[in-house]
């Protein structure tokens, strides 16, 4: 039986501080119990950290996890279409409305979202980024939209942050394509005016919001966990602008299904010392599910 340090860890290295490459055995309802006995002070997360660790260890997330296939080579991409930039500008291109999305099948939501004209950022899409994974999956993560990477590849986290949401699944015991589904809360790349990725505008989010919430009731997961201040405020309809720090450490409702925040993988690449919170979110997000 893995103890509770062992576990920590684990996770530790998973996230990033050694290669060590090692899928949890425990079944994630004997993890939870011990859930709230597993925060991870920052202080003592600080002190697992390389003394020189002022940046992330990005050589260590670019490898691949071995026996981790990425979600396309097994389960293919889960809604993209294809040539998105197409559909922009062909004839008969649609803006469905949320009454008709909420009536969609996975077949009409994925061509609707890879035609989708609902807001500006079509216009400067490669490709539409639908969501892959388990579409039965018990665990859905939501992020807060496609970057560069994904934007070319029409799968969500693709990128470094991609590789440290993997390594985030592998230490709750999850994949992207078992139990797991990975989706967004913008399904085109907002880009910046200096051209650099940036978070979507509320209205864009408002946009998008109906497809997400079409795929939330197609999955029907049991747990949701919202990484990022975009995805949780989106994801929990909060209009004022709320500190991140003050949504952590809450099993909120969303829609019935409780909904626990964390930090977005990419803040963590440039904040390594929160990695030991994450862990803390993550356990109140596997004690939450074996409660659900
Ligand atoms: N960041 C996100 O929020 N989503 C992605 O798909 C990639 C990066």
């Amino acid at each position: 039986m893995t103890s509770d340090a062992d576990r920590r860890a684990i996770f530790l290295e998973e996230m990033g501080l050694a290669p060590l490459w090692v899928p949890l055995a425990a079944p994630l309802a004997a993890v939870a119990p011990v859930a709230d006995q597993l925060a991870v002070p920052p202080a003592a997360a600080a002190q697992d950290m390389p003394a020189t660790s002022g940046k992330p260890a990005l050589p260590v997330m670019a490898v691949d996890l071995p026996g981790v296939a990425r979600a396309s080579e097994t389960v293919g991409l889960s809604g993209n279409i294809g040539a998105d930039a197409a559909a922009i500008t062909a004839p008969g291109a649609t803006a469905p409305s949320a009454a008709e999305i909420e009536r969609m099948d996975w077949t009409q939501l994925k061509a609707a979202v890879a035609g989708c004209v609902k807001c500006g950022l079509c216009r400067s899409r490669t490709r539409t980024v639908f969501g892959v994974g388990d579409e039965k999956a018990r665990w859905l993560f939501v992020g807060e939209g496609p970057g560069r990477n994904e934007d070319l590849q029409g799968e969500p986290f693709v990128g470094p942050a991609g590789k440290l949401l993997d390594n985030m699944l592998l230490a709750m015991g999850l994949r992207r394509g078992e139990n797991a589904y990975i989706a967004n809360i913008v399904k085109c790349r907002p880009i910046g005016e200096d051209g650099r990725d940036r978070p979507p505008a509320p209205d864009e989010a408002a946009a998008c919001m109906p497809y997400l919430q079409r795929q939330i009731a197609l999955i029907n997961p049991t747990i949701i966990v919202a990484l990022g201040k975009t995805a949780a405020m989106s994801l929990l309809g909060l209009e004022k602008d709320t500190a991140l720090a003050k949504l952590r450490g809450t099993v909120h409702n969303y829609s019935g299904l409780p909904l626990v925040v964390t930090y977005h993988p990419a803040y963590l690449l440039r904040k390594l010392t929160d990695k030991g919170k994450t862990w803390t979110d993550l356990c109140l997000a596997m004690k939450a599910y074996a409660d659900a």
